[in-house]
C-alpha cells in the first residue's frame, strides 16, 4: 500500500471508525475508593487541565470536521470530536463522582482556524500520549489506585493511541495529496510542529502544568515519588510498544519521541549512577 493513496486513505479512517468502542462515562463501574485512595485521587493536581483539555479539544475538532469535504476523513474526525468530547464527560463524571475539588473550568473556545489548530493538537498528542502511557504504565505498577480504576482508563490510552496514529496517517496523506509529499519536507513540517509541541511542554514544567496541552510528563512527578528519567523513558517506551502493537502495521506510526526516548535511555544508562534522585528531577533537565 502506497502512503497518500485512496488505499492508505481508506485503512486509516476505516481501522480508526472500526475501533470504536461504545460506552457512556455515566453507566461505567465506578468503583468504591477507601480513604487512601480517594485523598491520592484528589491529591492528583491536573484534573481542572485535563479537563478543559478534553472539552476544547472536543469542540475544536467538531469545528475542524465541519470543514472536512472529503466524507470517509469527515466521518473519522467527527468520531474522534465524539470521543474527545466524552473523555471531558468522563473526567467530569470522576470529578463529580469522587468530590474532587478543582477551580471553575475555563469556557470552552470556538477554535478561529480549526485545520491549524486541528494540526497543532494531533502533534501535540503524539508527544503527550507517549508520556501518558509511560505514567499510567507506572502508576499502575506502583498500584498508585485499585487496578479496577486502571481498567476504566486503558480504553481511554488506547483511543488517545488511535488518535494519534489517525492524526500521523492523515497528515501525511493530506501532504502527499498537496503535492508535499517529499520526505523532506514533511520531516520539516514535522520538525517544526514538534517543536512547538515541547515549547509547550516545556511550559508546563516552568508553570505547573498550566498550558493546557501537555499536562501528563509536566504532572507526573507530582504523584509517583523517586521517578528516575530512566524509568520513565522505559516505560514511555514498553506501554507505546503494547499500545502501538495493536494497529495494522501498514500503517504509519508516531516515531519521533520514541526514537528521542530510546537515544536518551542509552545515554543516561552509560551516566554513573547518582545515590538518590530528586523528584525534581524532570523539571530541571
Ligand atoms: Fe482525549
Ligand atoms: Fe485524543
Amino acid at each position: 500500500m502506497e502512503l497518500g493513496t485512496d488505499a492508505h486513505k481508506e485503512l486509516f479512517c476505516r481501522s480508526f471508525l472500526d475501533t470504536h468502542l461504545t460506552y457512556e462515562p455515566e453507566t461505567i463501574a465506578w468503583p468504591q475508593l477507601d480513604e487512601d485512595a480517594l485523598a491520592r485521587l484528589r491529591g492528583i493536581p491536573f484534573w481542572r487541565v485535563a479537563l478543559e483539555t478534553e472539552r476544547q479539544a472536543g469542540v475544536m475538532v467538531s469545528a475542524f470536521a465541519e470543514t472536512v469535504d472529503d466524507p470517509l476523513i469527515q466521518e473519522a474526525v467527527a468520531l474522534q470530536a465524539q470521543e474527545e468530547s466524552r473523555h471531558g464527560r468522563l473526567l467530569e463524571f470522576l470529578i463529580n463522582h469522587y468530590g474532587v475539588e478543582i477551580a471553575e473550568p475555563a469556557p470552552t473556545k470556538i477554535p478561529a482556524n480549526p485545520a491549524q489548530e486541528f494540526t497543532d493538537f494531533g502533534f501535540g498528542e503524539c508527544l503527550d500520549s507517549f508520556f501518558a502511557f509511560g505514567m499510567f504504565g507506572l502508576a499502575r505498577q506502583t498500584g498508585y489506585f485499585p487496578e479496577s480504576i486502571f481498567n476504566i482508563f486503558e480504553p481511554i490510552l488506547d483511543e488517545e493511541a488511535r488518535h494519534i496514529v489517525f492524526f500521523v496517517n492523515w497528515i501525511t496523506y493530506q501532504q502527499i495529496q498537496a503535492g508535499r509529499g517529499a520526505d523532506l519536507f514533511r520531516g520539516m513540517h514535522a520538525s517544526w510542529h514538534y517543536s512547538r509541541a515541547l515549547l509547550h511542554l516545556a511550559k508546563s514544567f516552568g508553570g505547573a502544568g498550566g498550558s493546557g496541552e501537555s499536562f501528563t510528563a509536566a504532572s507526573s512527578n507530582s504523584f509517583i515519588d523517586n521517578l528516575t528519567l530512566e524509568s520513565v523513558f522505559s516505560m514511555c517506551l514498553q506501554e507505546n510498544e503494547r499500545r502501538m502493537s495493536h494497529f495494522d502495521d501498514r500503517l504509519l506510526q508516531p516515531r519521533l519521541f520514541p526514537r528521542l526516548s530510546t537515544i536518551a535511555l542509552q545515554v543516561l544508562k552509560r551516566l554513573p549512577k547518582r545515590r538518590s534522585t530528586p523528584t525534581t528531577e524532570m523539571s530541571a533537565s
